[in-house]
């Protein structure tokens, strides 16, 4: 599907007004996505496991203008509370999308959102809650355009959520997702993200992802800062490289099953996003003492119990703790007695590899 695509064809309904509401997950990337080019094209392919715990509940209102605005016209509400702050966010992401959504300038909407986990978790927002709204968007779309098909649907609300934010494209649907092209996945592109099309052993069918709060403060460097930094980074070209090819070698493993592999890409791949920020310039650090912690014990521990618990991180402190269902009685007293002291107040998530948004 081109661009072009995403242009809406002519609206057979009109619409007055109406409200819908989506729940939709946030996902942890196991090949990542650092670095982008213009309008949210990732550098790189990646694939995510869309989890189950962690998500954003919108609720959109929206009444029809007497006649369209020059500006767009929306109040927002985040958890109860009116929040002017998080307007300019969404001015930015209702700009790059009215192209593809003609109809913005038309409505008062009314943004009513929440999110599952604790706003200063610094567990970031940005997926479920851009992929929430691109749902809501979508469904006043389908109003306006019945014959829209579910397929259709998907992948342009992928397609809106990703120019909200890159990773927020991943979270449409589960339970594997790929964004960005690869030679070697077919139908994937650097629009939208696509259901992994290949074979998945029934051991990544239910992984847990046992999130470890270890620092909730706001991140010094944002996302949008570090992916910028990838322009000129001495080491870009061969990461992305890299990617593609751990993407290739992933297909393999989640075929076969194959968890030493597995443990050997994701581990690297998290490692390697980390050393790209610390080889930036300007350089940086979003790991903390206790994130460094928590890996050595995890690997101390996979040697000596023999389990596949391994991590990922993604762009800050906190650690996401991966394992299979069967390993859960081991895994899982192992993190309390030995790696929730290296978490805030002790706190975590306890999560699960799930199966995309739903509609309210
Ligand atoms: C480290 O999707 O938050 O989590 O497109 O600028 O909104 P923007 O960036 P964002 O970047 C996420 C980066 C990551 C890796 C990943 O999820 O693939």
């Amino acid at each position: 599907m081109n661009i072009a695509e995403f242009l809406p064809e002519k609206y057979t309904n009109n619409s007055t007004s109406g409200s819908v509401t989506w729940k939709s997950p946030s996902n942890i990337a196991l090949i990542k996505y650092w670095g982008k080019k213009e309008d949210q094209i990732p550098q790189n392919p990646s694939i995510s496991f869309t989890l189950e715990a962690c998500a954003t509940t919108t609720k959109l209102s929206y009444e029809k203008l007497e006649e369209k605005g020059e500006d767009f016209s929306f109040d927002l509400f985040f958890e109860g509370k009116q929040k002017d702050d998080f307007k300019p966010k969404i001015i930015t992401f209702f700009k790059r999308v009215e192209k593809y959504l003609p109809f913005l300038k038309d409505y008062h909407f009314t943004i009513e959102t929440s999110n599952s986990f604790p706003h200063s978790s610094g567990i970031a927002s940005s997926a479920s809650g851009m992929s929430a709204l691109a749902l809501c968007l979508m469904s006043l779309e389908k109003e306006l355009n019945p014959a829209l098909s579910d397929e259709k649907f998907n992948c342009k609300a992928s397609f809106l959520a990703r120019l909200g934010s890159g990773s927020a494209s991943r979270s449409i649907e589960g339970d594997l997702i790929v964004w960005g092209h690869h030679k070697d996945t077919i139908g994937s592109s650097d629009l939208f993200g696509i259901k992994y099309p290949y074979g998945v052993h029934q051991v990544f069918k239910n992984y847990h992802d046992t999130i470890l709060l270890v620092d909730k403060g706001e991140k010094q460097v944002s996302s949008t800062v570090g992916h910028d930094l990838m322009h000129n980074h001495p080491f870009a070209q061969q990461r992305f490289l890299q990617a593609h090819e751990n993407l290739t070698n992933m297909q393999s493993v989640l075929d076969e099953g194959n968890l030493e592999e597995f443990i050997a890409i994701v581990e690297s791949e998290a490692l390697t996003l980390h050393a790209m920020m610390m080889t930036s310039m300007p350089y940086f650090i979003l790991m903390k003492p206790n994130t460094l912690e928590i890996i050595n014990r995890i690997w101390k521990f996979r040697e000596t119990s023999g389990t596949h618990v391994c991590f990922t991180l993604d762009a800050g402190a906190n650690v996401h703790v991966l394992y299979p269902e069967n390993e859960k009685d081991t895994v899982y007293p192992f993190i309390q007695k030995e790696l929730l002291k290296f978490c805030q107040n002790g706190h975590h998530i306890c999560d699960r590899i799930g199966f995309g948004a739903k509609k309210l």
